[in-house]
């Protein structure tokens, strides 16, 4: 059998890396707004903050390495007769940092810049700046390439694609509180795959996953990973 794996990754498997998570206690929601930094209005108000927003989280990024859990997946994708697929949520490059090749960032990455105007993308600087004009249509209209709040996640139509083949769905790190990643679960369980939900705590869609496994993604992600690999095999 080659499996086919869809793997839904959250702020929780960086989290080791040292990139901060954003509902757990000392969450980046408990201190900012994420109205202020994570909408089109709040970047409407106030470009300058949102910005700094986005290039120190960049800094900290750039600055980390990926973890245990992001290499075993990446061990995963090449050792695995089958296809794996990662879905992250997060804008971090950890999971191309540490092999992974098949990565869809649903909610955009810190390393490109979007044209408001044209939707032009390129390479994100290091800092951008509301002033930046974009290298196509000239209009300073340049913004971080990440999706906000009330904007459409990024490559819904494969996702979906890929759910309605996957053999098995995981989740990773992600608390269940953000749709339409919170509702992959259900959509996946569907079509017939089995899921397993790791993470530190239970998420809110806890009851919906057939399997789980709780503690620190360091430690159950390579954990599952060996398994997953010995099952393959059989
Ligand atoms: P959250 O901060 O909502 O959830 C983080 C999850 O990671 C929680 O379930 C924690 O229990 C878990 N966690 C923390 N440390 C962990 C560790 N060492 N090992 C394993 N799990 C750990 O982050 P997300 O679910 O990723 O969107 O948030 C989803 C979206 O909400 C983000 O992509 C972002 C945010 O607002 C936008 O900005 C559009």
């Amino acid at each position: 059998m080659t499996p086919k794996i869809v793997i839904l990754t959250g702020a929780g498997i960086s989290a080791e890396s040292g990139l901060g998570t954003f509902r757990d206690v000392d969450g980046l929601w408990t201190k900012y707004d994420l109205n202020d930094v994570a909408t089109p209005e709040g970047f409407a108000r106030n470009p300058e903050l949102v910005m700094d927003f986005y290039n120190a989280r960049r800094a900290n990024a750039a600055a980390a390495s990926p973890n245990a859990a992001h290499a075993a997946l990446a061990r995963l994708e090449v050792d695995l007769q089958g296809e794996v697929l990662i879905v992250t949520q997060n804008v971090d490059g950890l999971h191309e940092a540490a092999g992974n090749r098949n990565v869809l960032h649903m909610h955009g990455a810190l390393d490109s810049a979007l044209c408001n105007a044209c939707e032009h993308r390129w390479p994100a600087p290091a800092v951008m700046s509301v002033t930046d004009p974009c290298p196509r249509c000239k209009q300073q209209a340049t913004r971080p390439d990440v999706v906000w709040f009330g904007e459409i996640p990024y490559g819904m139509d494969v996702i979906s694609e890929a759910l309605s083949q996957a053999d098995v769905f995981v989740s990773i790190g992600t608390s269940g509180e953000v749709y339409p990643a919170a509702n992959f679960v259900a959509e996946a369980d569907h079509f017939g795959a089995h899921t397993v939900e790791l993470n530190l705590d239970p998420s809110a869609g806890v009851s919906r996953f057939a399997e789980t496994r709780f503690g620190p993604a360091t430690e159950v992600v390579p954990q599952w990973v060996a398994d997953e690999l010995a099952r393959a095999q059989k």
